[in-house]
């Protein structure tokens, strides 16, 4: 049922508990800051312990309850029991951001090995996919919640040098689109962003600076995202103001996949 929204602020998220992996750094970090501004208390994980910290912090200081986990999100039952903790000290998991990744192959086919294949699959999608499963029985329980899978623009366009990494973030496409259908009578929603180049370490590392920074200037927008700027999108889609929006992807790009870079 739709809770109305009239007189409250853009995108409240007052009262809500948000759990979002790999909220450490980066554009997770962005997210876990917007959202505690916004009202919600926030379980902040990462496989980083230092990092996951400092995001804790920032919440605090947002004046929210900060819960701060350190675990790789491939050790699933681990996860399923930080879950569990999270529930039990921030009071329930209203909103589950499933952003932990780590970059592409940066190769063709024949330097991807089954290590690395099996990592990208561990974390992206079945570490995700099982801490879902843990988080989903506690939103059915209380017929509400918002799911957000982080995937990326290369899940529309493909890579020539990303192959395992664009599958495991095409998958995530796949699960929102059934886990909409499948959780819908439950009043939980669930919808993915996929976005085009963000200035995080992880991208710079990655490419290095002098060719991330040339492509940037390729989109039709001529840069790519700023850290935080995906971070009031991921609020709204996690907002009841979003409570008809499910299964949907939204490609926050510049521009970038219409040109094809
Ligand atoms: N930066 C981009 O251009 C871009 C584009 C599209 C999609 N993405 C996706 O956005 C998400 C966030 O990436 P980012 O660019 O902010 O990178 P980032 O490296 O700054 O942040 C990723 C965070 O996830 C954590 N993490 C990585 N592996 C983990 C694991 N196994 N267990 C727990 N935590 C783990 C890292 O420690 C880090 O804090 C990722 O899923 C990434 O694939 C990034």
């Amino acid at each position: 049922m739709f809770e109305s929204i009239e007189g409250r602020p853009a995108a409240s998220l007052e009262g809500k508990v948000a759990f979002i992996t790999g909220s450490g750094r980066g554009m997770g970090r962005a997210h876990a800051v917007l959202m505690a501004n916004r009202g919600a208390d926030i379980a902040i994980h990462d496989v980083n312990k230092d990092w996951a910290e400092e995001t804790g912090e920032l919440v605090r200081a947002a004046g929210r309850k900060a819960l701060v986990m350190i675990e790789d999100v491939a050790d699933i039952e681990a996860m399923a029991a930080h879950a569990k903790t999270a529930e039990e000290e921030l009071g329930r998991i209203d909103i589950l951001v499933n952003n932990a990744g780590v970059g592409a192959e940066r190769t063709g086919i024949e330097g991807v090995d089954p290590a690395f294949f099996d990592r990208l699959f561990n974390i992206h999608l079945r570490g995700h996919f099982f801490l879902t499963q843990a988080v989903v029985p506690g939103m059915k329980a209380r017929n509400y919640g918002r799911i957000l899978n982080v995937s990326s623009m290369w899940a529309m366009t493909g890579h020539h040098y990303g192959a395992t990494y664009t599958a495991m973030k095409s998958a995530l496409l796949g699960l929102t689109k059934a886990w909409a259908k499948e959780f819908a009578p439950h009043n939980i929603t669930v919808n993915a962003i996929a976005p085009g180049g963000v200035w995080s370490q992880m991208a710079i590392e990655k490419e290095g600076l002098e060719s991330f920074t040339a492509r940037s200037k390729k989109t039709p927008i001529g840069r790519f995202a700023d850290l935080d700027e995906n971070a009031a999108l991921v609020a709204f889609l996690c907002s009841d103001e979003a409570a008809f929006i499910t299964g949907q992807t939204i490609g926050p790009n510049g521009g970038q996949a219409i040109v094809g870079i």
